[in-house]
């Protein structure tokens, strides 16, 4: 038998999106394990649903660390010590430096609230709706030094409603991102997606554009 996947989580607060790869796990739907979360805050939500999942955690304080290169290398060392398959920042809320990312770039992701290109950075689903953006949605990532950039591996559209606030607008958003996100993790641990140096693969060949997630939560090409 192929020993599991491992995933190791990165999460600073609320972790709804770690739950619901802990959920698809449980239901035998993600091809994969979380094997280890990792946090910069003592607490934390996403710590909690760790710990009553039985996942280990490990949490570190940035100022126990004279540099943001020094507080990198020992929560990237903590990270390596579960030997990881894929890393998975699923609102991990710090700004990585960049010698970190560097040596983990094509096993590490990332999930973010926009059509990336569109809107990186905070505060999405306002700048959304002050830019009059009929659509929104959720991308996942291939995580590079800069914010929010690298690859797109796969997006989920949402409409944009009248009269949408930020609120009710990020919640439809976070309806979609769950199934984003277990829908790449699955697809990188199937093999079907591959983070290359040469670029992103779908089932064998170059991905040109991101996938995207359809009504029945499955990643597909778009035409
Ligand atoms: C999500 O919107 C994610 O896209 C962003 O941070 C938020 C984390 O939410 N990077 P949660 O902690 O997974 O509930």
């Amino acid at each position: 038998m192929r020993p599991p996947f491992r995933l190791a989580v990165l999460a600073s607060g609320r972790g709804s999106n770690l739950q619901a790869l802990i959920e698809a796990q449980r239901a035998g739907k993600l091809g994969a394990e979380v094997a280890g979360v990792f946090s910069d805050r003592g607490h934390c939500k996403a710590l909690e649903r760790a710990r009553a999942a039985g996942v280990p955690t490990v949490a570190l304080s940035p100022a126990d660390f004279p540099s943001r290169e020094a507080f990198d290398a020992a929560m990237f060392a903590a990270v390596e010590a579960i030997q990881p398959d894929l890393i998975v920042c699923a609102g991990y809320m710090r700004i990585i430096s960049s010698n970190a990312v560097t040596r983990v770039s094509h096993r590490m992701i990332n999930i973010h609230p926009s059509l990336l290109p569109a809107h990186p950075g905070l505060h999405t689903h306002a700048r959304a709706l002050a830019a009059g953006d009929r659509e929104h949605g959720a991308s996942v990532h291939q995580v590079e030094a800069a914010v929010d950039s690298g690859p797109v591996l796969a997006r989920a559209c949402v409409n944009v409603l009248p009269g949408d606030t930020p609120e009710r607008l990020g919640a439809r958003v976070l309806a979609r991102e769950h199934p984003l996100l277990v829908g790449c993790v699955r697809a990188i641990s199937e093999g079907r997606l591959s983070l290359r140096p040469s670029g992103l693969q779908w089932q064998g060949t170059d991905l040109r554009q991101p996938l995207s997630l359809n009504r029945r939560d499955e990643l597909e090409e778009v035409p």
